[in-house]
């Protein structure tokens, strides 16, 4: 139980919530700042770049129009049909608008499903390390999140024998993400039909976050819809869309769970912003598309630089991030604390990481993120100052 100031008490279920342990890490490079020192931020999770000029517009003209009202709990009409034809033109696929809810953020809609899918005591299996707000909105709903343990020999994946390994009684689904935070590990066509399988055989629900779409740098990242169309989709205008503060997502439902979705979106949500909602509309036009597109091709590029330098330094990459921005790092060469050594790199060298406790427990200490959104000169800074320390001393 935790307590406030004043004494009175605050929930149990926020004294069991985890704050993002890079916080501390971000609030000392802050400090560090002021007082006059550079450093290369290499731990945000959100593209460098500013919303592209086009959704900015698109948002601007819409308050021009006076857009400014609540605009129903399952979003704007034209979005869910521009959401629709996305997905016919990017995957082959026919799914109804009504199939589709727009949320404020990927947050929202993990916030729903988690309500939606999930009873007291009940739980669903997900990787650790992965995203860590998962757990937390299980919780929220008294539910938990159940944590299993991967690593290289899986690609830091679910697969079918670790679903069948890990089910228990009160297990009512898996929750997966591909591309995946921390890891930018994919799953191909051939995992999610394997996932698919091993969920249905036991009458539970695949969820499927697919946020990191549209930032894949090698092989194709496939939807959980082409192999399964009963499964959970969750994904966003953050990342690919790079409109984090925009706070706009969506989920694709089965058919049967609208309704019960709409109903929980009206009493949590009431609406996400309309002015986001007009916005997003003009990512799906060719020239945004084209400013897209290029923002991945960079993104591949400091990916293909920064990968091999992290090995270099003495990091162990076991698996090559396929997608999103990070790359997952084994630093147990150099540490048994992952935050005291972020601590330590920004106090004494000027680069900001990820400590891996953010993922979740296995391995967490000897784990850390470097995310690639910054620019290549920043990068190759950031890689210069630790050669210095890394290499030579094998630590610190
Ligand atoms: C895997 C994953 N899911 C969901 C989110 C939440 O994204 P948002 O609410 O901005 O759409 C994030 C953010 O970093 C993420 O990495």
């Amino acid at each position: 139980m935790t307590g406030s100031q004043s004494g009175r008490r605050f929930s149990r279920r926020v004294g069991e919530i985890e704050p993002f342990h890079v916080v501390e890490v971000l609030q000392r490079a802050t400090e560090l700042e002021a007082a006059g020192r550079d450093v290369v931020h290499l731990a945000a999770g959100e593209p460098d770049f500013a919303t592209a000029a086009p959704i900015i517009a698109a948002g601007q003209a819409s308050l021009g129009r006076g857009e400014t009202a609540y605009s129903g709990a399952a979003g704007i009409p034209a979005l869910r049909e521009a959401l629709s034809s996305f997905y016919a033109s990017q995957y082959g696929l026919d799914i109804s608008p009504s199939r589709i809810m727009i949320t404020p953020g990927a947050s929202g809609a993990l916030l729903l499903l988690s309500a939606l899918l999930v009873n007291p005591g009940e739980g669903m299996l997900m990787t650790d390390p992965g995203y860590p707000c998962n757990r937390h909105f299980l919780r929220l709903v008294e539910g938990e999140g159940q944590l299993v343990p991967v690593g290289a020999d899986t690609r830091y994946q679910l697969n079918e024998t670790l679903v069948a390994q890990h089910w228990r009684d009160n297990t009512v689904g898996v929750m997966v993400a591909s591309p995946a935070n921390p890891t930018g590990a994919v799953l191909s066509e051939d995992d999610l039909r394997g996932l698919s399988r091993a969920v249905r055989a036991r009458k539970g629900y695949l969820v499927v976050d697919e946020i990191y779409h549209g930032l894949g740098y090698d092989a194709a990242t496939p939807s959980v819809l082409q192999v399964d169309p009963d499964a959970f989709v969750i994904n966003s205008f953050s990342k690919y869309f790079g409109m984090t503060g925009w706070r706009l997502g969506w989920l694709v439902a089965p058919e049967d769970a609208v309704a019960e979705m709409e109903k929980l979106a009206q009493n949590l949500f009431i609406s996400m912003s309309t002015t986001a909602q007009h916005a997003a509309l003009a990512g799906f036009e060719p020239a945004t598309r084209d400013i897209l597109e290029q923002r991945r091709d960079v993104f591949r590029q400091r990916r293909d630089f920064l990968v091999p330098a992290v090995a270099q330094l003495g990091f162990d990459v076991p698996l090559k991030p396929q997608g999103a921005f990070y790359i997952y790092a084994d630093a147990s060469r150099f540490t048994n604390d992952s935050q005291a050594f972020c601590l330590k790199l920004l106090e004494q060298h000027g680069v900001a990481l990820t400590p891996g406790i953010d993922f979740g427990h296995h391995k967490a200490m000897q784990h850390l993120r470097f995310s690639y959104t910054t620019s290549l000169e920043r990068l190759e800074i950031a890689v210069e100052r630790l050669a210095g320390v890394l290499g030579e001393s094998g630590g610190l």
